[in-house]
């Protein structure tokens, strides 16, 4: 097949992006992939507002089944967001054959066990790189460059709109509201940003890392969460007095008895190296038995980073495609066995 059919949920931040992407990097990624991608029909809520589409015979609807259903369509990109609803068209594309790209964090982290049980009764391939820390590449790492290791500790930043609003209060003196509506309207927040500010969204990244990085089921429910809500100006400038900044830090550890996973705002010395993540950058270290220290930095959140990542999976699914091994990629058998026994 030399024309790979993308039916695309969701036309916001990373949506518009991912379209940017696949317009300016068209000839690269002809040349990686071998094929032309072309993205047929786009999913929104609402159609009377003005959109960029990627070509005139791209089709905007607001049904669904206008993709799930159509059997010209080869991957669903999601990146619309949501839980139930979104679960439901996911697990309804799977059903019909369709290869999966999520940006979906909560999808991942609340429904993870069925996503990927249906992904591999359906020989579908199901990547999700943008869920965790935005561009910056950290699911693969994990699941293939230190596949060979056990790892024992994750620990940083995964959340680039409160590392935006603590970083803009230490170095500017700036107020909460105001920089989270900058966050708001530079696209780094979700679209409800209590997710953000209450740490569910670090949290349900870090349950992510765990599962993968750790080859266990964890449930979300176990993180201990604490947001940056209650980090006033005053705390920040106090810790700086003293010599220390507050990050929101996500902590996973492993060990015999199992997992504990922690996100809480946390004080740092000005010279710890997580001290210096500015922005809505991300940055998490990732401790093996034998490779020991390792860490992953870059952007967290906003359009082009997060695109890049939903853009590279896809590249990956049309590999697989091209090479006939879709339904292999991205999915720990391991984890999918043990999350059906415990749901038994
Ligand atoms: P967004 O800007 O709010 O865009 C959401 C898009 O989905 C909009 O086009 C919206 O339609 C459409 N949509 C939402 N609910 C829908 C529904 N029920 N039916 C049909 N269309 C629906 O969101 P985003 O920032 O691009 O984020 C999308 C996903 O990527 C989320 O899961 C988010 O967590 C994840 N993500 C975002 C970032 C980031 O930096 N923004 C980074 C990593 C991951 P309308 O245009 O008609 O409103
Ligand atoms: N709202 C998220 C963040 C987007 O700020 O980190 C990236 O997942």
């Amino acid at each position: 097949k030399n024309t790979i059919t993308v039916g695309l949920l969701g036309l916001g931040t990373v949506g518009s992006g991912v379209i940017e992407i696949l317009n300016d990097h068209k000839e690269s990624i002809q040349h990686k992939t071998g094929c032309d991608v072309t993205i047929t029909k786009v999913l929104v809520n609402d159609l009377s507002k003005p959109r960029h589409l990627p070509n005139e015979t791209t089709q905007l609807t607001d049904r669904y089944q206008d993709i799930t259903e159509d059997p010209e369509i080869d991957v669903v990109v999601e990146v619309m967001g949501g839980i139930d609803h979104t679960l439901s068209i996911v697990l309804e594309a799977m059903e019909q054959g369709k290869h999966i790209v999520t940006a979906n964090k909560d999808l991942i982290a609340q429904h993870g066990a069925q996503l990927f049980e249906t992904s591999q009764r359906n020989s579908c391939d199901l990547y999700y790189e943008a869920s965790v820390a935005g561009g910056t590449p950290i699911i693969r790492p994990i699941l293939d460059g230190l596949s060979s290791d056990r790892i024992s500790k994750m620990m940083g930043i995964v959340n680039g709109t409160t590392n935006f609003i603590l970083d803009k209060m230490t170095r500017e003196g700036a107020d909460f509201e105001s920089v989270l509506k900058e966050a708001q309207d530079l696209g780094f927040a979700e679209a409800d940003p209590t997710a953000d500010v209450d740490g569910l969204d670090a949290a349900r990244k870090m349950a992510i890392l765990s599962i993968l990085g750790f080859s266990m089921p964890f449930n979300l429910e176990d993180v201990s969460v604490k947001g940056i809500r209650g980090t006033s100006l005053s705390d920040i400038k106090y810790a700086k007095q003293l010599g220390y900044s507050i990050k929101l830090i996500g902590i996973a550890d492993h060990n015999e008895n199992g997992a504990s996973v922690s996100v809480e705002p946390t004080l740092l010395p000005v010279e710890h190296p997580l001290s210096s993540v500015h922005d809505e950058y991300n940055a998490v270290y990732v401790y093996g038995d034998a490779v020991g220290e390792t860490m992953f930095y870059g952007p967290g959140a906003g359009k082009l980073p997060t695109a890049t990542a939903v853009v590279s999976d896809l590249i990956a699914v049309i590999k697989n495609l091209r090479l006939g091994v879709s339904g292999t990629a991205y999915v720990q058998p391991q984890f999918t066995k043990q999350l059906k026994s415990r749901k038994d």
